[in-house]
């Protein structure tokens, strides 16, 4: 099946799906939220009737590190309060890996914008004004380590090795080494961060803007001592989460549900101010990567290569951002010698977390410019070094699992260079002169699909359960979210297909974890593949045991497929994934080299998700991802202050790509069913952001002449800088 997303040049419109041979599933429908949020009826958190409910407001660290000297409150008037870390019931610190992040500060802060306290009442713009100037808190400031180069403080740290990369080094005929660096990058949701807690007859009731309801669940228990029956996490209607809502939630939850306790039966609700959302929620790691390559025959004998991240100054999701980072650290490239090293340190600034993506593009960026670099270096056209390296089927991984299903990246190429033409552009834009000059460039990646390692093995456990009512409509019960992605349509549409009933007969709602198993969290492009092939394999058993007018439950649980080599996080082998996705994507540019200013021509890209579960959806997803991807390259930054203060907290100084950038895209799928998701389905969440810098920076790198260029986000300012040294000697 070939979909490809076609765009009127001139119009700059969709004007057609071209479909061939779409498998039924695949057919685009109208999505289950489409309706509630075209008309406005979609209850998000902020929509939720205020009427007897109180207000959160926090106040906040303005030192990066400091002790808390004191705290001064002036008596509070009537029906208000503040709630801080000796409220706290349980443990003082959000469970999310490790529990090293206090709900409350206790003695030190730790990055500008720690929450100190809470002041909760009535009126939202008392509590305001109170927690800005009522509250004085003084400190005696400790040093701040803001730079990522400063910082000796691990959060976590991993190394592996495959083959001998000393001996290949040793055997060298050439070796290349680089640094790259890339920067932060805000998931900018536009919803904001947003929870309502209530406690009630010994219960509390959280619901919110989240993408992991279970993970909140666990979180909020443990902050709050209680049982888990104790607690009870529904999800709202959620406006974007981009694995900004992975983490953040649990943090944010255990917060207003200690203030719950001491509200006395009242709702209690804090939603962020863009300006909070944007100064203090994790955003993507910055990272620095070293990379050495060796090169025999012309050919690439192993890779050294050492990462470190900026984990910020607590741990949230780290060790997992960084286990995919250095997994894909090899990109779609058969290196026989790998040294694999990495660490996350800790800064004084908010703590970074999970981002659609989850390290993957800081590492899969530096490998795709290596490799291009060194290709020029050999006097080699890159695509064509590229793909002379790139894995095929039953090759061994990074990990030493394997590549278990086909691997298209060729053809993907192939697909890509006709619908871009890249090869006549290389050659057209070749020492392109004047003031607007072109360029196009091109990438190739892999994303593995669900979590990493054997952690839906070990640690989730996903459990789906389908309830047949006697009417015979039929109700999915899964933890999973629907965060704008889709999924509770993809979801229908896999029951609805499998039970050969209409879509209408099957009801799908927000998760509450009083209802549904926990079937993980909404994370890594696990939802389909995996939760989904659960609902799919359930559905096929209610179906064989189909009973008119009963009552029915039928119960699934995940079990590791057979083909799998067990993973070990000790040794880092294994199959650290069932399957992979795979992107490949071209990226023309013009760049004025009078003012730096650069604008996307077009982008052309082909992906691979297995069987697309819904056109659309997949669609939406891979050009928003594209755009994502742009974005982070170039126009996506948040500079530092000196003091570790976020001062672009706000879109108007903080660019995102908008309507108006987007450039043309055309997106081809290449399907190929695998063997691990419903109807052959794979991930498609995180896809197709994660190469698309390196397809924009080889595209800006073919403009400048061949300067090379290490680093995103590349702005015009960086323009300007590179223009004003000399190319490197050899372009290609
Ligand atoms: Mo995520 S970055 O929500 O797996």
């Amino acid at each position: 099946m070939f979909a490809y997303s076609l765009y009127c040049e001139r119009q700059n419109k969709r004007i057609d799906w071209w479909m061939i041979d779409m498998k039924e599933i695949s057919r685009p429908v109208i999505k289950e939220d489409h309706s509630s949020k075209f008309d406005g009826s979609a209850v998000y958190v902020g929509d939720w009737p205020t009427d007897g409910m109180l207000f959160g407001y926090f106040v906040r660290s303005t030192r990066a590190h400091a002790r808390i000297r004191s705290i001064s409150a002036p008596n509070l008037r009537e029906g208000y309060f503040t709630v801080d870390h000796r409220d706290v019931p349980g443990q003082n610190c959000v469970h999310i890996i490790l529990d090293d992040m206090p709900v409350f500060a206790g003695d030190t802060v730790e990055y500008i914008g720690e929450p100190i306290l809470m002041v909760v009442g009535p009126d939202e713009c008392v509590v305001r004004r109170i927690a800005a100037s009522e509250i004085a808190v003084e400190y005696d400031d400790l040093p701040a380590v803001l730079n990522i180069n400063d910082s000796v403080e691990e959060l976590c740290a991993y190394r592996f090795d495959k083959g001998d990369a000393d001996s290949a080094f040793k055997h060298a005929d050439m070796v290349f080494e680089e640094r790259f660096e890339t920067g932060p990058q805000e998931q900018a949701y536009l919803e904001t961060q947003g929870i309502i807690a209530e406690f009630r007859d010994g219960r509390v009731t959280l619901h919110g803007s989240m993408q992991c309801p279970y993970y909140v669940h666990e979180a909020v228990a443990r902050a709050l001592n209680f049982e888990p029956e104790r607690v009870r996490v529904v999800q709202d209607v959620t406006g974007g989460g981009f694995g900004g809502k992975e983490d953040y939630p649990s943090i944010l939850a255990c917060q207003v549900s200690v203030a719950a306790i001491k509200a006395g039966g009242k709702p209690v609700r804090v939603i962020l101010s863009r300006r909070e959302d944007m100064s203090v929620t994790t955003k993507r790691h910055p990272s620095i990567s070293r990379y050495r390559v060796s090169v025999k025959d012309g050919r690439v004998t192993g890779m050294d290569i050492d990462v470190v991240f900026d984990g910020g100054a607590y741990t949230t999701l780290s060790p997992a951002v960084l286990q995919r980072g250095l997994i894909a650290a090899s990109a779609v490239y058969d290196i026989p010698n790998l040294k694999v090293r990495g660490r996350v340190v800790r800064t004084n600034t908010p703590p970074n977390g999970a981002f659609r993506g989850f390290g993957a593009p800081q590492t899969i960026f530096a490998a795709e410019m290596i490799m291009s670099h060194i290709a020029r270096s050999l006097w080699e056209e890159p695509t064509a070094f590229k793909l002379r390296h790139a894995v095929s089927q039953g090759d061994k991984t990074s990990t030493g699992g394997r590549f278990h299903f086909p691997v298209p990246i060729s053809e993907m190429m192939r697909d890509v260079s006709v619908m871009s033409q890249y090869h006549k552009k290389r050659d057209l834009y070749e020492n392109g002169c004047g003031r607007f000059r072109r360029g196009i460039g091109m990438s190739m990646w892999l994303h593995g699909v669900g979590f990493t390692g054997s952690g839906e093995r070990d640690i989730i456990k996903a459990r789906v359960c389908l309830h047949k009512y006697p009417d015979g409509r039929v109700e999915v019960l899964a933890s999973n979210t629907d965060i704008g992605q889709g999924v509770k349509t993809a979801f229908r549409k896999i029951a609805a297909n499998e039970l050969l009933l209409p879509q209408d007969m099957i009801i799908i709602q927000a998760p509450d974890t009083d209802r549904v198993p926990d079937s993980g969290p909404t994370v890594a492009s696990r939802s389909v593949a995996i939760v989904g092939e659960l609902i799919r394999s359930a559905s096929r058993r209610l179906r064989e045991d189909w009973r008119d007018g009963a009552d029915q439950v039928v119960e699934e649980q995940y079990a590791e497929p057979d083909f799998i080599i067990p993973f070990s996080l000790d040794k880092f082998s294994g199959d650290a994934y069932p399957a992979y996705s795979w992107g490949v994507c071209a990226v023309e540019l013009q760049v004025d080299s009078l003012t730096g200013v650069s604008e996307v021509v077009g982008v052309w890209a082909s992906f691979d998700v297995g069987t697309p579960i819904d056109i659309n959806i997949v669609m939406g997803q891979m050009e928003g991802g594209i755009l994502q991807g742009l974005g982070y390259a170039f126009m996506e930054r948040i500079p530092p202050d000196g003091h570790g203060r976020i001062l672009n907290d706000n879109f108007a100084d903080y660019a995102i790509p908008t309507a108006s950038d987007v450039p043309n895209i055309q997106v081809k799928i290449h399907e190929m069913e695998s063997s691990v998701g419903p109807y052959g389905a794979k991930g498609a969440g995180e896809l197709p952001l994660v190469g698309v810098p390196a397809a924009y920076i080889e595209a800006m790198e073919h403009a400048l002449g061949g300067r090379r260029i290490n680093h995103i986000p590349f702005g015009a300012s960086d323009v300007l800088d590179a223009l004003s040294k000399a190319p490197q000697m050899e372009v290609m």
